[in-house]
């Protein structure tokens, strides 16, 4: 007997009905449980067919992706479908919801195949450093074709019922009940004698140049590797017997699950959705938010009011004149025509938006309404308190005040009103309506239910938020000032900005460091430096000057031109700035450095020991709660490569101590840099890792 698996039999059909919420994992008791109804069915004398559907949201999200990195459970799901398909009943799948990865390889293992319109089919297991392992790249091909087949597998995107249907994936659309559908679907066959179709019989699809294909896919992939590995894998049903192209398939997911990469992006795709699950959240009631206020116009208020009118929330928009208030106007409609161009609304959509839940203003009173104003105006505490001033001024009691600062001391901005408890960060990463991560600033006084509405705000605006405490630059922009630092030494030492993007880009980063500076502007950096410089910096700390002069120049990167690179020809053909090298050169004579070479292997080692090292403090310190949220913050937003899992999941598979023992010795040239954080120190003595802590909760 299956708990997993309810049996029922209606005249000369078994149905077996999945029921392992919430997505239908096929667990090992899911897979057992198949195997055995599929045993009672064929002895359940009459039988003649069987149909497979899932109870709840999915027919089935795939194999159990928790089984992963443990040794594996039989029954096998490779062996399960091959039974499943070899069985002499005729076997009908009909699906609802997702069919991903496993689910959709049970699937193609049955005769025929119904969905409801709204099903979505996928092989998504690129997307944690693997292949389609139980007979996903032998069986699709042999439906779809090759091409479509890879194009399907390598982008691990989900397809459409309609589009699956025109793949040969699906060979009924119906709406529906999916097990009504299927079991008529199942009668309908056996009326007409339709006969088994196992996809393992059907002939091979067309050969296409193998080596061109793997080299432009891994080539696109930036360094990950299994999107080619489905080419290999693919071949193998071209060029071998059905049986044979299992076991090669076989064999590539055995050897990817051996990977760093299978590690890193399984971590990903669980802290992903642990990362806003946070305990004493927990049944807290939230304010509700039905109408929000953004102050500042700029490239970011803009961004911020995107992402709001995108998730359907009424937005007023405040900036200081009718002039700043129309060029608002005109970002945010640049913005959402850029929705409606990708399809992600409709132009009726588009139209209300901009006649009903759009309005600007320049009055703090139109804000007396909303019930969140998140304040995105100039980065000067000065500027701030008076904008929070006003807010406490005009808002009305339980409203929340949100500062979208990116470095600034949230608690001082709180203590200039009359209710800190309502005071939180909420840090948005341009462009807001499209960059994923929300740092969500916890103040000191700051009241948990306003948080919890904060956590709740973002998973409207479909972000990745992630819990951060208060100190200067938070999370992210703390540790990329220490990893931007490490990269400045490393240039007055004797290192190029391109040699570093290079190295980094290799690494895996969408983007080098001095890349993202041109993108993000140089006078950026350069506010944040003279804040510091006026603030005193410690005697001991090796400050880079270099970069000032470039923006003395007016260079401050894409946006003028010029930064580091040219942009002359386009944002894509950047070209170095030939202004660049001598300003470093001269600032290395003024110090006395005699420059060395750095190979890219030892400019990621420091970049990325600076990095670690810094992370470790932001947790040691409470900033970050657990080191599964500064992962997601550099994933989500500082470009780190998903597929490395985030720095202190990096970290762990590099070896803790290793780390430990570079930092130690990079501190005997730069003791006060290279402090290293009490807990590296305190892992490595205790031979534990980052994930421990994760483990923790
Ligand atoms: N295995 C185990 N747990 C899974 C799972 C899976 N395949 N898919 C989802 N879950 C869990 C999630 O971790 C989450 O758990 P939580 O509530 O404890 O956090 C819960 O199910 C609900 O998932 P979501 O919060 O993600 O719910 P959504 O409705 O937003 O999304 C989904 C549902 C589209 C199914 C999404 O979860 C998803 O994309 N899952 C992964 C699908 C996938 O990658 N399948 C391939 C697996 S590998 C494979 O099949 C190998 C084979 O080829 C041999």
């Amino acid at each position: 007997m299956s708990d997993k698996i309810a049996y029922a039999r209606h005249g000369e059909v078994a149905v077996l009905t999945v029921q392992n919420p919430p997505v239908n994992a096929l667990s090992q008791a899911v897979r057992q449980g198949l195997w055995d109804m599929m045993d009672r069915a064929e002895a359940d004398i009459g039988v003649r067919a069987v149909l497979i559907v899932g109870e709840g949201r999915a027919f089935f999200a795939g194999a159990d992706i928790t089984e992963f990195g443990k040794p594996p459970l039989q029954p096998h799901l490779p062996d399960l479908i091959n039974r499943i398909e070899a069985s002499p009943l005729l076997v009908v799948a009909s699906m609802h919801g997702v069919s991903l990865g496993g689910g959709l390889e049970v699937a193609l293992g049955c005769h025929y195949r119904i969905a409801v319109p709204s099903a979505r089919v996928g092989l998504p297991e690129v997307h944690l450093g693997l292949l389609p392992g139980a007979g996903g790249t032998q069986r699709l091909p042999r439906l779809s074709g090759v091409e479509p087949a890879l194009e399907v597998m390598t982008t691990g995107r989900h397809v459409g019922a309609k589009e699956a249907h025109d793949l040969g994936i699906i060979d009924v659309i119906q709406e529906g009940d999916p097990a009504e559908n299927g079991l008529a679907y199942a009668q309908k066959l056996l009326a007409k004698d339709a006969p088994r179709r196992p996809v393992s019989g059907m002939p091979a699809p067309a050969p296409i140049d193998w080596d061109a294909t793997f080299e432009a896919t891994l080539a696109r992939s930036k360094g990950q590797i299994s999107p080619a590995w489905c080419v290999r894998a693919v071949q193998a049903s071209v060029e071998k017997l059905f049986a044979e192209g299992l076991k090669a398939e076989r064999q590539i997911f055995y050897d990817l699950m051996q990977t760093d990469q299978r590690e890193g992006m399984i971590h990903a795709f669980f802290s992903e959705r642990q990362v806003s699950n946070l305990p004493e959240l927990k049944g807290v009631a939230t304010r509700g938010v039905n109408a929000i206020g953004v102050i500042g116009g700029g490239t970011m208020g803009a961004g911020i009011a995107t992402a709001a009118l995108l998730s359907g929330l009424p937005v007023t928009m405040l900036d200081m004149t009718a002039e700043a208030g129309m060029a608002a106007r005109k970002r945010i409609e640049g913005n959402l025509s850029g929705a409606l161009k990708r399809g992600k609304i409709s132009a009726e959509d588009h139209e209300n938006i901009l006649t009903k839940a759009l309005s600007i203003t320049t009055s703090y009173d139109d804000l007396s309404e909303v019930d969140l104003v998140i304040e995105a105006v100039f980065e000067d505490m000065d500027v701030k308190k008076k904008v929070f001033a006003e807010l406490d001024r005009v808002c009305r009691p339980g409203a929340i005040l949100a500062s979208n600062t990116s470095y600034l001391d949230i608690n001082e901005i709180s203590a200039t009103t009359k209710r800190p408890k309502d005071v939180i960060g909420l840090h948005f990463f341009s462009p807001a309506h499209v960059m994923k991560l929300l740092e969500i600033v916890v103040a000191e006084k700051t009241e948990l239910d306003v948080v919890a509405t904060s956590f709740e705000l973002g998973k409207r605006l479909g972000k990745i938020s992630v819990r951060a405490g208060v100190c200067d630059g938070f999370i992210g922009n703390r540790i990329l000032s220490t990893y931007r630092t490490a990269a400045d030494h490393m240039i007055l030492d004797g290192a190029s900005p391109y040699e570093i993007d290079t190295a980094l880009e290799r690494f895996g980063f969408a983007m080098g460091p001095f890349a993202v500076a041109d993108l993000a502007g140089l006078d950026i950096g350069w506010a944040v430096r003279k804040r510091k410089r006026a603030e005193g910096l410690d005697p001991r700390a090796r400050d880079a000057s270099y970069a000032d002069k470039l923006c003395e120049a007016g260079h401050f990167g894409q946006k003028t031109g010029k930064g580091y690179y040219d942009y002359a020809a386009g944002a894509k053909a950047r070209v170095p700035n030939p202004d660049v090298m001598p300003l470093i050169e001269a600032e290395r004579a003024a110090h006395g450095i005699t420059p060395r070479a750095f190979t890219g292997d030892e400019i990621v080692r420091r970049y990325m020991a600076a990095m670690v090292n810094e992370a470790a403090k932001v947790v040691g310190e409470g900033i970050a709660r657990r080191p599964l949220d500064v992962d997601m913050t550099l994933i989500f937003g500082y470009g780190f490569p998903r597929y490395r899992g985030g720095p202190l999941k990096w970290a762990d598979m590099q070896g803790l101590g290793g780390l430990l023992d570079d930092i130690k010795s990079y501190a005997q040239t730069d003791p006060y840099f290279w402090t290293a954080a009490p807990l590296l120190e305190q892992l490595v003595a205790e031979n534990r890792t980052f994930d421990d802590l994760n483990k923790k909760g």
